[in-house]
């Protein structure tokens, strides 16, 4: 629990960052914010946010570690492998009857999540037929995503969920190992374009017949989770589909009645038809 004093100190220190860097954290929920706070405050060895914030404000390059401590950079590829079972077995029947496809992985963070629906759209024939648009605020991050280089220890997961998920190859199809990494095939990002933007501040990508945003709602406040979710339904083409992570769902939102539950348990909706 924090005092009144660290209360205003975190405000202000949160107003700090955007008025300095434009990374606006204000509208995430106060638990897991507070959270990432202290352990960066921990990190840079401050007795307060105060001392904190006066570090990220005079010197610019501690930003960049800052900003790696706010963002939760926990991922797996086919992390949740019902999930991409049920996008297998029960959203890709209905895009392929789509001539071209656009996916947008919304806070794709370090691109698992890319990487999986990308080998998956190669195994269900979509591939050639698909752009895959991956988005963070994170831009460390993104340029793992570009590199799309995995620790070799993460990869007996990853080669677990994907079979759980449906595969219909063996991961190791997909990489090569190279100095203790697994280096995932280039072919695989060739549709893929990587990009800064926040979910809460920039504009919608047109016309998409998947989003699949997991993971990142939950950090957000109720307020951020229905403009996020605002973008969604702007972004998706009629009687397309939404992704959300396991702890996340549309039942208190704002939009909810501009989507139906499509796979209820794995949280996959659908946008209704009309506009
Ligand atoms: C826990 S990771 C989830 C990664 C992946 N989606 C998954 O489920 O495995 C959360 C990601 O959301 C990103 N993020 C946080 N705030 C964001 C925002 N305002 N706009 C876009 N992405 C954001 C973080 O940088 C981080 O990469």
């Amino acid at each position: 629990m924090l005092d009144k004093t660290e209360e205003i100190e975190l405000k202000l220190l949160l107003e700090a960052i955007y008025q300095k860097y434009q990374y606006d954290f204000r509208g995430y929920s106060p638990g897991a914010i507070k959270r990432r706070l202290t352990l960066a405050k921990e990190h840079f060895d401050c007795r307060s946010f105060s001392m904190l914030q006066e570090k990220l404000l005079r010197e610019p390059s501690a930003a960049p570690e800052a900003l790696d401590l706010l963002t939760v950079q926990v991922s797996e590829m086919f992390r949740d492998p019902s999930y991409f079972r049920a996008l297998r077995e029960k959203v890709i029947p209905h895009l392929k009857t789509y001539p071209s496809l656009k996916v947008w992985v919304a806070g794709c963070g370090a691109g698992e999540e890319l990487y999986s629906l990308a080998i998956l759209f190669r195994e269900e024939g979509l591939e050639a037929r698909t752009m895959f648009y991956g988005t963070d605020i994170n831009t460390s991050a993104l340029k793992k995503a570009e590199a799309g280089v995995y620790e070799m220890e993460r990869i007996p997961l990853f080669t677990r969920n994907h079979q759980r998920s449906g595969g219909r190859s063996s991961l190791s199809d997909y990489y090569t190992a190279a100095h203790g990494a697994a280096v995932f095939d280039k072919t695989l990002r060739s549709r893929a374009v990587f990009s800064d933007h926040s979910l809460v501040s920039d504009s919608v990508f047109a016309e998409t017949q998947l989003v699949s945003c997991r993971n990142v709602l939950i950090y957000f406040d109720r307020e951020l989770q229905d403009r996020a979710v605002c973008l969604f339904k702007d972004s998706l083409a009629r009687k397309c589909f939404l992704g959300l992570g396991a702890k996340e769902s549309l039942r208190f939102s704002r939009h909810a009645e501009a989507f139906t539950e499509f796979v209820g348990e794995e949280r996959i909706y659908r946008k209704n038809g009309e506009r």
